[in-house]
């Protein structure tokens, strides 16, 4: 009634109520450049369209007289609580959208307690960020540069600003094909924005002939020179492992035996992701590989998915299918770009209002009932 009961008094949301109003609304506003680099994938965007396909392959079966008056949103990733289920997963550059970036983000997170995970690819500097999300759960995601001394100069900083977990993500060691990015020139539209984390960063610095200030399209010569990392092995990971005490987090496995392995390596939770469909087009589903996931890890470790995620019952039949929580992105993106912190804060919390009805409507009052039980396959899936 929170909800409804605004429209009796002539309110109306602000922004659209569904993701394609959203996105939508979104290209009306921005440049071609900056919306083409959101809402864009790799190759066809097949991988883009699968994510969506794989969420309509399950249907949901509410059951009914659940007793669901008081409803508990909360879950557990690696000893933290998250109010909710749902994270704001890693956007880089996020100037490009909105002039208040990663700090409109920040602060949405903050006022509505959900957890958010910096990219270490954002406009903004992980310690700016850390000053505006005092009372959420945070994390730092790694695109793992090839240069060691620089990785362990931004994981010495993501535990200096209090960051609860530190996310590598594995499936981006090289630039996709993406074909909206080659057509708009991404690189050289990226200048005017700067990589704070690496710009900022005192062991990145001492590498440049001349301070990023003054030549900033040499430090984006360089940042494009640290950022590709495909002879990536397993004992760089297993390196990573040991130079930070943080729970460590892997995000864009889509194999169970990947998963496997970096468990036995000693990494805490997985994020079962392909990247929003942004890094190998005609690749699996995410949401088709997260049973097998969950399967191959112990309970123990989180599995937590991402990619396609729109509505609370995508959320639900993510977890229903084994998924701790789930990492949004372009949706509150969509929300920055029209309308910075105030469309972050409302497009998430559309969001959690959703999941929450659809919980109580699912006849559940907790996560912890929401399992397999509550699916069936679509007729013909
Ligand atoms: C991303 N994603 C991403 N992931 C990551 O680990 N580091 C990053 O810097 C980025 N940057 C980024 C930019 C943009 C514009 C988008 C849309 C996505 C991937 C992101 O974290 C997530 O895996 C997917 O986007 C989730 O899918 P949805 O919710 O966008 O469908």
């Amino acid at each position: 009634f929170e909800v409804y009961g605004r429209g009796l008094g002539g309110e109306r949301p602000a922004l659209p109520t569904t993701f394609d109003g959203l996105q939508e609304r979104a290209r009306e506003q921005l440049s071609d450049a900056a919306y083409g680099y959101v809402a864009g994938g790799a190759g066809e965007e097949r991988t883009m369209r699968a994510n969506r396909a794989a969420f309509d392959r399950h249907r949901l079966v509410p059951r009914m007289l659940g007793e669901v008056g008081q409803r508990d949103l909360t879950t557990t990733v690696c000893d933290t609580t998250l109010n909710a289920p749902v994270v704001l997963g890693p956007v880089g550059v996020l100037s490009i959208v909105h002039p208040e970036g990663e700090l409109a983000v920040a602060r949405a997170a903050n006022e509505l307690g959900v957890a958010s995970c910096l990219s270490n690819a954002a406009s903004t500097t992980l310690e700016d960020v850390a000053t505006a999300t005092p009372d959420a759960p945070r994390w730092f995601q790694l695109y793992p540069p090839n240069d060691p001394e620089v990785r362990r100069s931004l994981v010495a900083r993501a535990e200096a600003a209090g960051n609860e977990a530190i996310v590598v993500t594995l499936d981006t060691l090289t630039m996709p094909w993406r074909p909206r990015d080659i057509a708009q020139a991404y690189l050289p539209f990226l200048l005017g924005e700067g990589i704070a984390n690496y710009t900022a960063d005192p062991v990145f610095r001492s590498k440049l002939a001349e301070p990023p200030e003054e030549s900033p399209q040499l430090a984006i010569q360089q940042w494009a020179q640290t950022f590709p990392n495909p002879q990536m092995s397993w004992d760089d990971l297993a390196a990573l492992r040991s130079e930070t005490g943080l729970p460590l987090l892997v995000k864009g496995i889509l194999h169970p035996d990947d998963a496997r392995r970096a468990v036995e390596l000693g990494i805490d939770g997985i994020v079962v992701s392909n990247h929003g469909g942004r890094q190998v087009d005609g690749s699996v589903a995410s949401l088709d590989q997260l049973p097998a996931i969950v399967d191959a890890v112990p309970a123990s470790v989180p599995v937590l998915l991402d990619s396609g995620v729109r509505t609370g019952s995508d959320v639900l039949k993510a977890i229903a299918l084994g998924a701790r929580a789930v990492l949004i992105a372009r949706p509150y993106v969509w929300g920055l770009a029209l309308a910075g912190q105030d469309g972050v804060r409302e497009v998430v919390r559309s969001l959690l209002a959703d999941l929450d009805l659809s919980l109580a409507m699912c006849g559940c009052s907790s996560l912890a009932q929401v399992d397999g039980d509550l699916l069936v396959p679509a007729p013909g899936a």
